[in-house]
């Protein structure tokens, strides 16, 4: 799929325009566009050349979790359509959830078509998209990529859900108290994490179903940012796991989950963060939650009880009515870490 031999011509709103699937080899001219596109990037701060966290971001996946296509006009790199696909679990089924990441069209270039562009090529080489879009409120679906406008029966099936983004001093958290489990700081996940997550998935309408693979990229490639994963693990039963970076003078909570009811576990790896952030002089941290989130009260302990600001996400099934899922008692668990935003 990746192979640019495949490259077909789209029907491009110029002639001059090329569609094609991205590879490695384009890093450097995909960033080149990023750089005009957005000013700098990435947003955060990353302790390797951003081109090697480009080739992380893009193609650090099998081509099954994420497919890239540019646009080229006369062999200059002037768009990008990049998706990330990740399974998810709505209501205890599981599906394929996709998202836009780094969308971008050189400032000459805007509002041309490029982007349409480089759908028609998705449309013709039958990419996978997936089951639900998980994307900010301006993202088409992408079978209904050609369609304009929001009176298109697919968008009216979307659920637009809230993330609400917490901040708050790094708190100084009580001593760590004698628990029957053991705190790690492991340098990769493993296949326990499976069953962990199944486990751990039950009481939530809508969470992310991350796998090994996902987790190891995500949090454990030095490409990625400055991550620190902690566990807690008890008899080798994994109990839960927090995941954080720093950027500049802030540290971001990437992923918190663990089994259902265990606030005490919750409550454990957030002190194990403080403590760490302590340490290293950072003052401030934010982290991801919804409204009716059952780790709210936890967070408020720790400080992280200012609202920042709000997320919002469309989710959309083609064929499925998910708006309950707006209902605010429903019980979704989003993180930083299913968006490319942290
Ligand atoms: C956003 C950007 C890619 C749009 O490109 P453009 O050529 O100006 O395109 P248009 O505004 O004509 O929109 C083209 C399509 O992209 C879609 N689009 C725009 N922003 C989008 C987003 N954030 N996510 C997904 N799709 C988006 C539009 O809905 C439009 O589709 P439609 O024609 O079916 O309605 C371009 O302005 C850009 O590179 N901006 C700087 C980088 C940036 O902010 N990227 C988005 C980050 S999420």
């Amino acid at each position: 799929m990746s192979d640019t031999k495949d490259a077909l011509q789209s029907s491009a709103a110029r002639d001059s325009w090329v569609a094609r699937f991205a590879t490695d080899a384009d890093a450097e001219a995909i960033l080149d566009l990023l750089l005009a596109a957005y000013g700098s990037w990435p947003a955060h701060e990353i302790a390797v050349p951003a081109v090697e966290h480009l080739r992380w971001k893009l193609f650090g996946r099998d081509d099954v979790r994420a497919w890239q296509i540019v646009v080229e006009d006369a062999g200059r790199i002037i768009g990008l359509n990049a998706v990330f696909r990740q399974p998810i679990s709505v209501r205890g089924q599981l599906r394929s959830a996709y998202q836009f990441v780094d969308l971008a069209v050189h400032p000459e270039h805007q509002r041309r078509g490029v982007i349409p562009a480089a759908r028609r090529f998705a449309v013709s080489a039958r990419v996978p998209y997936g089951d639900v879009l998980f994307g900010p409120p301006r993202v088409k679906p992408g079978p209904a990529a050609q369609s304009t406008g929001r009176s298109d029966p697919a968008l009216r099936r979307n659920a637009y859900l809230q993330a609400l983004v917490l901040e708050g001093p790094v708190a100084a958290p009580p001593p760590a108290r004698q628990s029957s489990w053991l705190l790690q700081t492991p340098s990769h996940f493993d296949e326990r994490i499976r069953a962990f997550s199944s486990d751990a998935a039950q009481p939530f309408d809508l969470i992310s179903a991350h796998d090994k693979e996902f987790l190891n990229w995500r949090y454990c490639d030095r490409r990625a940012g400055r991550w620190t994963v902690h566990t807690a693990e008890e008899d080798a039963r994994l109990l839960g796991y927090i995941a954080y970076r720093i950027s500049g003078d802030s540290a971001y909570v990437g992923g918190l989950l663990a089994l259902p009811d265990r606030l005490d576990v919750v409550e454990s790896l957030l002190g194990e963060m403080m403590r760490s952030l302590q340490g290293q002089g950072v003052p401030a941290v934010q982290c991801w939650t919804t409204s009716s989130h059952p780790y709210r009260a936890v967070l408020r302990d720790f400080g992280l009880d200012k609202k920042r600001r709000y997320v919002r996400l469309t989710v959309h099934a083609d064929g499925e009515d998910l708006s309950d899922l707006e209902d605010r008692t429903a019980t979704l668990h989003i993180t930083a870490a299913d968006t490319d935003l942290v």
